[in-house]
């Protein structure tokens, strides 16, 4: 193993312009498509207690013209829903969602026995010794080098400085890109998760990333280092090994699975305390509150508000009879906030009795980034909190606020510090 991904990060930092404004030209994520709602919780509630699995007729569906759409709210249904691989299916998401833009082989949207295949393979790169050392030696340094940009000018603009690109940096450095790439790939990130909106831009930037990895990943085939892509070249499952073109499509879901949620779930976790200065505080003097107040912040505010899964047969949920091929769209902020499991749902209390919320999924598609995800949220809290002094919200910083209906995350996050 020729370099580790100290080294690896380190190229990434290396490659970054310091100054001021090296992330500004880049967009920010496509916040015309996430919505723009303030807070769809009332509503949400309103319809989970009304008709908890709700048929609503959309004859603009593509696959079936003719069938319903069904919304599940609460907790329990969606649990058994995402439970259950068998009788509700993912491959939609290939064939009608993603496939287009990132090819055939997406986990999300696969099946098993296919899925079970692909996930095994792909998860020994996500083992747990690996995660210990991205948080120490890529997670911690990326933080640390954001920070640098702005600590010592008492003010930042964290969404724009911090959260946007932090997750795209990290990831940059899993895969082992060379770190004058870095503003090449945010690019290509942005570009690919516009999908919604400017479609032929993603499908010709999801190319480009598939050419642009090829290279990479012909040289740690030929030299593996220790990073994301030289695992994936040498994954071996019962003797049998990734194809190239599997590995492509995985590295690339790492964008819309990874970056943008993370993105916008560590904005969430900042607006959630910051707006609490109480809460703030309580963490800023005991750390071990910090993994709490992470799991608040996913269940309170998640980034990603639904999932979709195909109805396989003819089945009842709820009381509700759903025939085979309808669409579920399964609405995990409402079952973040169903009061069968949390007692006053709506409050944001770091300090509640922890029980596991929805937002990483369950079951066979459960994310498998979640243990990233949560480390690099811990770390951004941790090392915010200790370079910079009295960090809170900027009072003349405007009206923040988390918007959207699809992806939620602040409009912005001004701030005072020192
Ligand atoms: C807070 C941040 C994140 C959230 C809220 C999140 C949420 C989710 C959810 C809800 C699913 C399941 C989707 C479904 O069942 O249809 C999922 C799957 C997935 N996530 Fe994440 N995710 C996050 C971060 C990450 C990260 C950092 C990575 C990797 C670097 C990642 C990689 C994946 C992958 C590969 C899958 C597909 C797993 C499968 O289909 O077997 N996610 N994520």
């Amino acid at each position: 193993m020729e370099s580790s991904v100290r080294a690896t990060a380190q190229e990434v930092i290396a490659g970054q312009e310091p100054a001021a404004g090296d992330d500004s030209d880049l967009e920010v994520f496509d916040d015309a498509f996430a919505g723009d709602a303030r807070d769809p919780y009332p509503e949400l509630a309103l319809a989970r207690a009304a008709h908890p699995v709700q048929r609503v007729e959309m004859p603009d569906m593509p696959h079936d013209e003719a069938l319903p759409v069904f919304f599940v709210y609460r907790y329990d249904d969606v649990l058994e829903v995402l439970r259950d691989g068998e009788r509700f299916s993912s491959a939609h998401i290939t064939e009608f969602i993603m496939g287009e833009v990132m090819g055939r082989y997406i986990l999300v949207g696969m099946d098993d026995p296919g899925h079970r295949r692909y996930r095994a393979l792909v998860s020994t790169a996500f083992r747990r010794g690996a995660l210990a050392r991205w948080e120490a030696e890529l997670i911690e340094p990326v933080v640390g080098e954001l920070i640098d940009r702005f600590a010592g000018r008492g003010r930042a603009e964290l969404v724009r400085e911090f959260t946007f690109p932090y997750p795209t940096k990290v990831t940059a450095g899993l895969l082992g890109l060379p770190g004058e790439d870095y503003q090449q790939f945010q690019r290509w990130s942005t570009a690919i998760l516009s999908v919604h909106r400017k479609r032929d831009q993603a499908i010709a930037a999801s190319a480009e990333v598939r050419d642009y990895l090829a290279g990479i990943l012909s040289e740690r085939r030929r030299e593996p280092r220790e990073d994301l892509i030289s695992d994936l070249a040498h994954a071996e499952l019962d003797g049998e090994r990734l194809t190239e073109e599997e590995i492509f499509s995985f590295l690339r879901l790492l964008l819309p699975a990874g970056v943008e949620t993370t993105y916008r779930s560590t904005g969430n976790l900042l607006f959630s305390l910051l707006s609490r200065p109480a809460q703030l505080g309580a963490v800023r003097a005991d750390r071990s509150l910090v993994g709490q107040a992470v799991e608040e912040a996913l269940r309170f505010e998640t980034p990603l508000l639904y999932a979709t899964r195909l109805a396989v047969s003819d089945i009842v949920l709820s009381g509700v009879p759903i025939p085979a091929g309808s669409t579920l769209i399964l609405m995990l902020a409402a079952a973040n906030r169903d009061q069968a499991r949390w007692p006053d749902p709506d409050r944001f209390d770091i300090f509640r009795d922890p029980k596991v919320h929805i937002s990483f999924g369950q079951g066979p598609h459960i994310c498998l980034g979640m243990h990233l995800a949560r480390a690099e949220m811990r770390v951004a809290l941790n090392v915010l909190l200790d370079r910079l002094p009295d960090l809170r919200l900027d009072p003349d910083g405007g009206d923040p606020y988390i918007r959207g209906q699809v992806f939620r995350s602040p409009t912005s996050l001004p701030v005072l510090f020192g």
